[in-house]
């Protein structure tokens, strides 16, 4: 039997963080084994909030780099550039067409930016078409993401099943949403969730020196250095927890909870356990990052594979709506 394939896009913003490791890379790479993955920039999303051209291409040259360097095996998934296959646009109008505004409307990320009281483009409210249209352009059958995208999911099962409805059962896979409950929220810094708005995140790829900075200001207790300290429950505990071993967690906690272990000493510990697990995948991620021809050489290799699973089924609903096939070469 074939595999299933899972297909999932990665806003490029900013740096990446342990967040992101945590929450979406490593969770989304782990389908590698029994999945046909794609994996892709989506650069076009991005543009309804980053209008710097120098970013936008950089950043998704990071986000590549990073997914690489942590282990998308580019040999045997896609990985690929969403404006390199512009066709996407084409497809998103077929489903616009046959979406309702009322629908669109009842968007969160929609209904968000309207309560910010911000200007919002079309790009904001069309946002779903164009990542149904990533979805449905490639028969996807599962796409995994976080708790934030699962409406867009279901808003591109919906709008392919109304282009099926109008043009036959067939014509669109039904995509599923897979959704990653499972993974807890990662805190930042400060204790609240990891995220760039707060700039409490740690760095995924910084300088050891960054990376201690960032961890020596993890916020603890003042509890003086002789006296014990409880390691469940603390912020600098939940961080360990996501990098050390249970072993290594409990001889932390033996650590503290003996006294004349200060919360430095845990932290210089915390370190320790996050440079063996991303120190590898840092030095990757500089050599690969670096050799910008190589990296174009691979989404362009990526963007080949990409086509040849895109143009059928974009002539598929080119002939359901009544035009010719095009050959998109
Ligand atoms: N909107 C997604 C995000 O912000 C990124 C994305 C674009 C996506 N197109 C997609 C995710 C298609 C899954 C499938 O994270």
């Amino acid at each position: 039997m074939s595999k299933k394939r899972a297909l999932t896009g990665i806003r490029a913003s900013g740096n990446l963080h342990i967040g992101n490791y945590l929450a979406a890379i490593k969770e989304g790479l782990k389908l590698q084994a029994e999945h046909d993955c794609l994996f892709f920039i989506a650069d076009m999303h991005s543009l309804t909030t980053n209008k710097d051209p120098k970013l936008i291409r950089e950043q998704g040259l990071d986000v590549a780099a990073g997914w690489i360097a942590c282990g998308l095996d580019i040999n045997q998934h896609l990985l690929y550039r969403q404006s390199d296959l512009p066709m996407v646009a084409e497809f998103a109008w077929y489903l616009s067409c046959a979406t309702g505004m009322g629908f669109l409307q009842k968007a969160h990320s929609y209904k968000d930016s309207v309560a910010k009281d911000k200007e919002v483009s079309h790009g904001v409210f069309a946002y779903p078409v164009l990542m149904a249209a990533d979805i449905t352009m490639y028969d996807a059958d599962i796409v995994p993401v976080g708790k934030d995208q699962k409406q867009h999911v279901e808003m591109a099962r919906d709008m392919a099943g109304s282009i099926n409805a109008l043009y036959g059962e067939g014509t669109l896979k039904l995509p599923e949403v897979a959704v990653r409950e499972n993974v807890m929220t990662i805190p930042g810094l400060d204790g609240r969730k990891m995220s760039k708005s707060y700039g409490n995140e740690i760095a995924l790829f910084s300088s050891e020196k960054g990376l201690k900075q960032q961890v020596m200001s993890i916020t603890t207790d003042s509890t003086p250095l002789e006296e014990p300290k409880e390691l469940d429950g603390s912020l600098l505990g939940d961080l360990f927890k996501l990098f050390g071993s249970d072993e290594q967690y409990g001889e932390l906690r033996k650590k503290l909870a003996a006294g004349g272990y200060g919360w430095g000493h845990a932290k210089q510990d915390l370190l320790e356990v996050i440079v063996a697990e991303l120190g590898p995948a840092r030095k990757l991620y500089l050599e690969i990052r670096e050799d910008e021809a190589e990296l174009e050489r691979t989404l362009e290799r990526g963007k080949e594979k990409a086509l040849a699973i895109a143009v059928p089924v974009l002539n598929r609903l080119r002939n359901a709506v009544g035009f010719r096939s095009l050959s998109y070469s």
